[in-house]
């Protein structure tokens, strides 16, 4: 089959330049991501964990969505907004908790965090977010992204579970946007360089 020409493709996808990893690659990688934490977290015979997870708003919806439905494990959601892109920027501005949502005050004493996140680019945002959950003494804190970007303080961060390591390139779809737009795309695709720059 050939693919459709650009002029008779629906706006979103005429801005794409090209999938850098389908559905189906990341439905069968986040599958055995499941199945390597669900190991990690399950203690056969002992009593279950208490264990929490803390998506980061709003790239890791899609990721967190799919991801926990392959967990099953007793759990918690607690979620944190996160934004170091405004507006229609490709490069991080520093990381700044926007909402604490409904984590204020509540203490993670004997809780096992596990804080998730759609790309680990920079590590300002996984360093703010793990800071200010390690201050509410979990029992552990480990954290766990879709993407990493092949950059050095990327490939430094001490992540604990990463899906996919990709080139340092700006990346949308499957949650990851850029200016708000393009986090309902199925694929994790590049954009063509006119849309990064109109
Ligand atoms: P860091 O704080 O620099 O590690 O960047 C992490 C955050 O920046 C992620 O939660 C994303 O929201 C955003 N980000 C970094 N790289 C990209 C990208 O290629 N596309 C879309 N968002 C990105
Ligand atoms: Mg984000």
């Amino acid at each position: 089959m050939h693919p459709a020409p650009r002029a008779k493709l629906p706006p979103m996808q005429r801005d794409i330049e090209r999938i850098l990893i389908d559905r189906d690659a990341i439905a069968r990688r986040v599958r055995e991501l499941a199945e390597q934490i669900t190991r990690e977290y399950s203690r056969p015979g002992a009593t279950e964990l208490e264990l929490t997870l803390v998506p980061i708003l709003t790239g890791s919806i899609i990721f967190v969505a799919d991801l926990i439905r392959h967990l099953p494990l007793r759990m918690k959601i607690r979620v944190v907004s996160v934004s170091s892109y405004p507006g229609a920027s490709t490069a991080s501005k520093g990381a700044k908790l926007t909402s604490e949502l409904d984590m204020l005050g509540e203490s993670l004493a004997g809780s096992h965090v596990l804080v998730l996140d759609d790309i680990l680019d920079s590590g300002q945002t996984l360093t703010l977010v793990c800071g200010l959950l390690r201050g509410k003494k979990p029992a552990s804190l480990k954290s766990c992204v879709l993407l990493r970007k092949q950059r050095p303080e990327a490939m430094a961060f001490p992540v604990d579970y990463v899906c996919f390591d990709i080139p340092d390139d700006f990346v949308v779809g499957y949650g990851l946007d850029y200016n708000d737009y393009y986090r309902n795309l199925p694929d994790v695709v590049t954009l063509r360089r006119e849309v990064l720059t109109r």
